[in-house]
C-alpha cells in the first residue's frame, strides 16, 4: 500500500455474469497511481482495460479488492458519496464524446458544475479558450468536426478542476492532426499538476506518457 497514491488497486477483481458463464474481467490487479503521473494502459480488445478504468472512476465497484481514489476508500462510500467523489476527484473522456446533442458547447461544458451545484462562473470560456473553441461556443455538437467534439469534451471534463482525467481511448475516433492536438492538450494539462490515466491503442502516444500499464486477459502483465 502506496500512502502518497492518488488512485490505489489492491488485489482488484471484476466478474460479470453473461447468461450462465462468468466473465473474468480483471483478475487480481494491484496499481498506485501517484499523484502528477500520466500513465497509458495498454493490451488488446476484450484485455479489461475498460472495465479498469470504470473502477478506477468509480463509475463501477470491483467484484473483490480494495479501491482507494484521492484518499476515499470507495467501499466505505454510499452511492451519493460515489457521485459526490466523481463530481469533485474526476474528469472522464471518452473515445465516443458522449456530448448532449441540444445543449451548445458551453452549456455541454456548463453542465457538470451546475449538477455539482455550483453557479456558473467564467470558467467554461476560460476552459474553452484554452482547448482553442472561443469561437464555436453557440454550436451544436452536430456542427463540429470530430476533434472539436473531443475537445468540447476535455473542457467539459475539467470544469469542476478535477485532480484525476481518465481517458479510454480518447483519440479513437479522430485523425492522426486531431490526435496530436488532444495529446499536446493532455501534456499541458499534465504540466499543471493533473494526474493523467489513458488507455490508447496509439504507439506514438504510449511513447509521450510517463509509465505503461499492460493488460492482458484481465491481468497487468508489465
Ligand atoms: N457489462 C458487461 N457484462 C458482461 N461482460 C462484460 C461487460 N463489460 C465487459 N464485459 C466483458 O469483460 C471483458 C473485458 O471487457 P472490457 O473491459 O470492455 O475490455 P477492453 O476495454 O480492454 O476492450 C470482455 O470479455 C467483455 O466482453
Ligand atoms: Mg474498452
Amino acid at each position: 500500500m502506496n500512502n502518497k497514491a492518488i488512485i490505489q488497486l489492491d488485489n482488484v477483481s471484476k466478474n460479470y455474469r453473461r447468461g450462465p458463464e462468468t466473465v473474468h474481467a480483471v483478475k487480481d490487479v494491484s496499481l498506485s497511481v501517484a499523484p502528477g503521473e500520466y500513465v497509458a494502459v495498454v493490451g488488446h480488445s476484450g484485455s479489461g482495460k475498460t472495465t479498469l478504468m470504470n473502477i478506477m472512476g468509480c463509475l463501477d465497484r470491483p467484484s473483490n479488492g480494495r479501491v482507494t481514489v484521492n484518499g476515499r476508500e470507495i467501499q466505505e462510500e454510499s452511492e451519493s458519496g460515489l457521485t459526490r467523489l466523481r463530481q469533485t476527484s474526476i474528469g472522464f473522456v471518452f473515445q465516443q464524446f458522449f456530448l448532449i446533442p441540444t445543449l451548445n458547447v458551453i452549456e455541454n461544458v456548463t453542465l457538470p458544475s451546475l449538477f455539482a451545484g455550483h453557479k456558473p462562473n467564467g470558467r467554461a470560456m476560460e476552459l474553452l479558450g484554452k482547448v482553442g473553441l472561443e469561437n464555436r461556443l453557440h454550436h451544436l455538437p452536430g456542427e463540429l468536426s470530430g476533434g472539436e467534439m473531443q475537445r468540447v469534451a476535455i473542457a467539459r471534463s475539467l470544469i469542476n478542476a478535477p485532480p484525476i482525467l481518465l481517458a479510454d481511448e480518447p483519440t479513437g475516433n479522430l485523425d492522426s492532426k486531431n490526435a496530436g492536438l488532444i495529446m499536446d492538450l493532455f501534456e499541458q494539462l499534465n504540466a499543471d499538476g493533473v494526474t493523467i490515466v489513458l488507455v490508447t491503442h496509439n504507439s506514438d502516444i504510449v511513447k509521450r506518457c510517463g509509465r505503461t500499464v499492460q493488460i492482458e486477459d484481465g491481468a497487468i502483465i508489465q
